[in-house]
């Protein structure tokens, strides 16, 4: 914890020196729910000192991206969510004018980098105690103690990660520090609840349709057979003419929600899981309005994750700067379009012939032709926690607009613990590629014609985690 509060100090330091000198600075955020709150946590400390900055939201990091940053000749760069791997190129671009704050794995080799604040540098675990929001909270907090309002765009940004795997939705090590900052600070309430998408804003029947973890086979994006169910169950689904919320719902009346979807969750194998993960801790901010979307911090963090794979990230940095006119509006339209696009993409990858091919280790799902590349993401994220695909890995690839294969590829309930996507990602996109993230979640964007060989390398590794765990599971019977 003390090296990584020292190193937090020391890019916080570094930064206020730019301000002192009014440097003009771009901060570079990853186009989802974490690489947005992270850039916006520094804009916002920035801010408040009367700095000079800009903020871009992007996609990943590429050689090409890294040339397009560079024309824009800003005096210092600030990396976050983004740079894992890639700290060479970026040097040779900027030389010392960059820092980087990330969770991502990162190499023995960038761990040594001291203008990096990476949680797996301190030996946290990136992908479950801390996120890039989280990090940059670190930052912010050691520029200026008042920042400390900050840490609920934090509990934001690991949220969009799905950091909250502690038992009950709850969150662990750094996040939990993070948390109390943020309930002391009295932007933040945790409640025990049902954890469906939109308690605070939505119809009940509508948010039950909404959610998708866990995906409620029949009822998910299915509004009218939501409606049939909970009338059919007795619950009181209006107040006069106006629809009531989940957030509104007795004790006894929210049992009989869970009740009326049992019968559907119980089609899965794994159901007492399934219906473990419809009660758990709710994120309440408490200085937003209710029956917006930005009042439970879960489907704030759906909405940055919708401006930002929409390509509209720059909507969701004034959300998290505070603009709660236009910005607002404009985030609820995209999300109401993000939704829609994903339930049809769905929709065809289960319905048209040829889209899944199942092999040994993983589930390979074709997106060419559908899926949109800043997509895959939140797409494979919903595919994964679907009964169907459970037990395998999922890749889920696409092709780009410029001619690459890009691929997001996620474990499933069932996969082996000791297999890291991340890693294999990173290791097959030596081929003219990028690629890596985190064990459970991960990417790359490889070129189209080294396709071969980097499957190959992925369906290598893939055999080689399932083989290791049974030579585990042998010894230890022996
Ligand atoms: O895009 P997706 O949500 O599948 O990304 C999962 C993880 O893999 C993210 O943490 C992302 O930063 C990482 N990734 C990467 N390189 C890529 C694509 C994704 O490191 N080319």
């Amino acid at each position: 914890m003390e090296g990584l509060f020292g190193r937090a100090k020391k890019i916080g330091e570094v930064i206020d020196q730019k301000i002192r000198e009014n440097k003009n600075m771009m901060i570079v955020g990853h186009l989802d729910a974490d690489g947005i709150t992270s850039a916006s946590i520094i804009a916002k400390a920035i801010l408040r000192k009367g700095g000079r900055f800009i903020v871009r939201i992007t996609n990943s990091l590429r050689p090409k991206t890294l040339l397009d940053l560079k024309e824009g000749e800003y005096d210092f760069y600030i990396f976050c969510e983004l740079g894992a791997g890639m700290a060479k190129q970026i040097d040779e671009a900027f030389g010392g004018r960059w820092v980087a704050m990330d969770h991502h794995q990162i190499s023995e080799d960038e761990k040594g980098l001291e203008n990096i604040v990476n949680a797996w540098q301190f030996d946290f675990d990136g992908t479950r105690e801390v996120s890039a929001a989280g990090i940059s909270y670190i930052v912010a907090s050691k520029m200026d103690k008042d920042n400390t309002d900050l840490s609920c765009l934090a509990v934001v940004g690991a949220l969009g990660d799905r950091q909250d795997q502690g038992e009950g939705g709850s969150m662990l090590e750094l996040n939990k520090i993070i948390i109390n900052d943020a309930i002391k600070s009295g932007c933040l309430r945790v409640v025990k609840d049902l954890m469906l998408y939109g308690r605070e804003t939505k119809p009940i029947h509508e948010a039950v349709a909404s959610t998708i973890t866990p995906f409620i086979p029949s009822l998910t994006g299915n509004r009218d057979a939501c409606l049939a169910t909970l009338t059919s169950a007795g619950i009181r689904l209006k107040e006069g003419a106006r629809w009531r919320t989940i957030a509104e719902l007795s004790e006894e009346e929210r049992k009989k929600v869970v009740e009326a979807i049992i019968p559907y969750l119980t089609l899965a194998p794994t159901a007492t899981d399934k219906v473990r993960e419809l009660i758990g801790d709710v994120y309440i901010m408490e200085r937003e309005d209710e029956y917006t979307p930005l009042k439970d911090a879960r489907e704030f963090a759906t909405l940055l994750n919708a401006c930002g794979r929409m390509g509209r990230g720059g909507v969701g940095v004034l959300i998290c700067l505070g603009d709660r006119n236009l910005a607002l509006q404009e985030g609820e339209r995209i999300i109401t379009d993000y939704r829609y696009t994903l339930n049809n993409y769905v929709q065809t990858i289960l319905s048209e012939e040829g889209r899944v091919v199942g092999g040994s280790w993983s589930f390979m799902i074709v997106g060419d032709g559908l899926v949109d590349e800043n997509m895959l993401g939140s797409l494979s994220s919903i595919l994964s926690g679907m009964t169907r695909f459970e037990g395998k890995a999922i890749i889920l690839r696409t092709a780009t607009k410029d001619g690459d294969i890009s691929f997001s590829a996620r474990k499933t309930k069932g996969c082996k613990p000791n297999l890291n996507l991340g890693s294999i990602m990173a290791e097959a996109s030596r081929f003219d590629g990028v690629g890596g993230g985190h064990d459970v979640a991960a990417g790359a964007r490889i070129a189209s014609h080294r396709q071969v060989e980097f499957l190959k390398v992925i369906e290598d590794r893939l055999r080689q985690a399932n083989e290791d765990e049974s030579n585990d599971i042998d010894q230890t019977q022996e």
